[in-house]
């Protein structure tokens, strides 16, 4: 419309001009009619545009790390690890995620984190009850955030996600009734047998809704929590869609048989990082450090230091 629309006109008014007045008032009003034809019909045809395309639209992702308030320095190298990562694709936002607080000692130093990171969830469970704290993760989350987001992650403390793949690979996803991971038992390829590792498995915000006003979940909140997420869900007859990311997502090689394999670069989020060679062997690899410029600030520090360095 707006393409053929502005020629004609445009053609219209060099013709008319020169030949007489009341023509080149009658053109004026034309183009007037037609200008605010555009303005009425351009708002509808952006809408529509976006209805279309709902993958160029960024997206919000919550990632909660669930881990012990008493690891205080292992946050503080997350933090690290995801601090230096974002995507220009989507908001993410990165929580650790604890029970009740049961020390003083914690308290306070937890006050200080939440006062200079403002990045942890305390919930109302106890830590050394085994089995539950998924649940109370998802179903909490509608009540306690002052926001909402189209997809929330449940990742365990020993994961490195990398931001990038992660947003890329979620961008062409259905924003609702989403169950995305790795697919567990470990040589599955399908994402409906059976359920998604707890190494970091996203639900879309429309299940953790469900999830926190089902009383499927809630009569069933004892057992190994990722398979328990897949059970809820099958037994709703929720998430028709699955996506499980392999062999992007897997466990450090050689940790855990079939769901291990060597450290690629297309790699999404490697589990199982138990010791710092192990952390390090990842960094090295996907060259976090990149970009460490050299200078008179760290004596002999440079990004090729740091792969002389022996682990
Ligand atoms: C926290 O959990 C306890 C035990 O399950 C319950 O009695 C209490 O009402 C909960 N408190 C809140 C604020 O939800
Ligand atoms: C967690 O702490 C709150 C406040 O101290 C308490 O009311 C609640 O019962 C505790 N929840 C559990 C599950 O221990
Ligand atoms: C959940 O448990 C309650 C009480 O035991 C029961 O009445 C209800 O039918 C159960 N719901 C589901 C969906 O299993
Ligand atoms: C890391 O950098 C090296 C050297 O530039 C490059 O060869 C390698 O492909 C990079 N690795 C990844 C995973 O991007």
């Amino acid at each position: 419309m707006m393409n053929s629309g502005k020629p004609i006109l445009n053609m219209n008014q060099k013709r008319l001009v020169p030949t007489k007045l009341p023509l080149m008032a009658s053109a004026l009003i034309f183009l007037i009619f037609i200008v605010f034809n555009l303005c009425i019909k351009n708002p509808f045809q952006h809408s529509t545009n976006v209805q279309n395309y709902p993958s160029t639209k960024p997206f919000s992702l919550l990632i909660g790390i669930l881990t012990r308030a008493d690891k205080h320095e292992h946050r503080h190298f997350l933090r690290l690890i995801y601090g230096i990562q974002s995507s220009p694709l989507a908001q993410i936002d990165l929580k650790f995620v604890f029970c009740n607080l049961t020390k003083q000692e914690q308290r306070v130093l937890i006050a200080l984190e939440i006062l200079k990171f403002n990045d942890i969830i305390i919930l109302n469970c106890s830590e050394n009850m085994n089995d539950g704290k998924t649940y109370t993760y998802f179903s909490s989350l509608p009540k306690i955030l002052s926001q909402t987001y189209d997809y929330v992650m449940k990742a365990d403390d020993d994961v490195y996600f990398r931001l990038l793949p992660l947003a890329s690979s979620l961008q062409p996803l259905p924003r609702s009734d989403l169950y995305y991971g790795f697919v567990i038992p470990c040589q599955s390829m399908n994402p409906f047998v059976s359920y998604m590792s707890g190494m970091g498995f996203i639900l879309s915000w429309d299940l953790v809704e469900w999830i926190a006003n089902s009383e499927i979940p809630r009569n069933d909140t004892y057992g190994p929590e990722d398979r328990l997420v897949g059970n809820w869900l099958n037994r709703g007859k929720k998430a028709k869609n699955r996506v499980s990311n392999k062999p992007a997502m897997y466990d450090y090689p050689g940790m855990n048989g079939r769901c291990s394999h060597e450290l690629i670069p297309e790699t999404i989020a490697v589990h199982r990082l138990k010791r710092w060679d192990q952390w390090l062997h990842v960094i090295r690899y996907f060259n976090v450090t990149k970009e460490l410029k050299t200078s008179k600030l760290y004596n002999g520090l440079n990004y090729d230091s740091i792969f002389n360095l022996k682990i």
